[in-house]
């Protein structure tokens, strides 16, 4: 190691390391460099006073600006809010045939009722709401409850066997599992509500048969003629739409086993507005399909 001296081609000095001849320039950090350090270090120190920083056990520093993302989160949450806050508030304050001849309002509600629709409803009633096996088409104009808007509304509200404290409450008894009725006792009102839509080939003795027991059994919900009974949400046996199906096999076990479908609930899961629009979202849809 040498002493420093100054280099004659830059006019520096050198450090006096020495390596093979080739001497080490003292060469200082450039102080734009060291600027910019002193400056990240400046600008951290206000960020840490500024906003939330270091975290400690269960807690961390806030800053004084009181920056929280929970806070900016909820403020981007009510601009959308805001944004869609107007539509909810007209439906909310018209009545559904005011609502059902406004053209404007009807596309909001096809926009947003298709999008409910899809998050919350198509996985039982299918994409298109025509149902499927266990679950109701909503556009076949068949009504277990009924399908004015109110009733529409109302059953989207406690459900069907849904655990509501007001829930509607249907029940298709088992008539075999309960012993309520034999096995030919079953076959036989079977083929007698199969009658009912389908013409049959069963003899009269067998029909009349089946009558006395449907007379009995069945009437006081499904109504002496079979036409269904919404009060108790009894579907109508004299149509072509049946829920669980319509050959022998079907109804041999709907009277075996007896059903009970679900329906949840959507008091606290869709705001009042949005169970109006979902309501004239599947009115309007049933009214497309004609
Ligand atoms: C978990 C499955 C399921 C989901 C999800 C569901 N439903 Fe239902 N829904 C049913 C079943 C099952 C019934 C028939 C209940 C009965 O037996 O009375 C029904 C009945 C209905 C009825 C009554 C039909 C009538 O004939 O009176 C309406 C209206 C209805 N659903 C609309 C909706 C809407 C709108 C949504 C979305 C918010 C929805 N449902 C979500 C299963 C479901
Ligand atoms: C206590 C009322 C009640 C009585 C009594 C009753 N039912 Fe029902 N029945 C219902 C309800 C409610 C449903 C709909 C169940 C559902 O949607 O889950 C139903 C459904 C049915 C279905 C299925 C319809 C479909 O679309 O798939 C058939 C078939 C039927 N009942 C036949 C009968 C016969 C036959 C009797 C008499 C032996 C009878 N029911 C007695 C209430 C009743």
């Amino acid at each position: 190691m040498g002493e420093p001296e100054r280099d004659p081609y830059t006019g520096r000095m050198t450090t006096g390391h020495e390596w093979n001849g080739i001497n080490e320039l003292a060469t200082p950090v450039p102080k734009l460099v060291l600027i910019f350090l002193a400056l990240t270090f400046i600008s951290s120190l206000i960020i840490w006073i500024l906003a939330p920083a270091w975290p400690s056990v269960n807690n961390y520093t806030k800053g004084i600006l009181g920056i929280d993302q929970r806070t900016t989160l909820e403020n981007s949450l009510e601009k959308a809010d805001a944004i869609t806050t107007p539509w909810r508030n007209e439906i909310n304050s018209k009545e559904f045939t005011e609502i059902l001849n406004n053209d404007d309002l009807m596309k909001t509600v096809r926009q947003h009722g298709a999008r409910l629709f899809a998050d919350n409803c198509a996985m039982c009633h299918g994409t298109d709401a025509t149902g499927g096996y266990g679950y109701p088409s909503l556009v076949d104009d068949q009504w277990l409850w009924g399908g004015d808007p109110a009733t529409i509304m109302e059953t989207l509200r406690i459900g069907v066997n849904s655990g509501h404290s007001e829930s509607r409450i249907s029940q298709m008894m088992a008539y075999g599992r309960d012993g309520i009725l034999t096995l030919d006792q079953r076959r036989t009102v079977g083929s007698y509500i199969l009658s009912l839509t389908q013409g049959t080939n069963a003899d009269d003795a067998k029909l009349k048969a089946g009558s006395e027991i449907f007379m009995q059994q069945c009437q006081s919900c499904h109504g002496s003629d079979g036409r269904g009974m919404r009060s108790v949400g009894a579907p109508n046996l004299t149509d072509d739409f049946w829920i669980y199906g319509g050959d022998p096999v079907a109804i041999d076990q709907t009277l075996r086993e007896g059903r009970q479908g679900v329906m949840p609930f959507w008091d606290d899961r869709l705001s009042l507005a949005d169970r109006k629009a979902l309501t004239l979202y599947v009115l309007d849809l049933a009214e497309t399909r004609k």
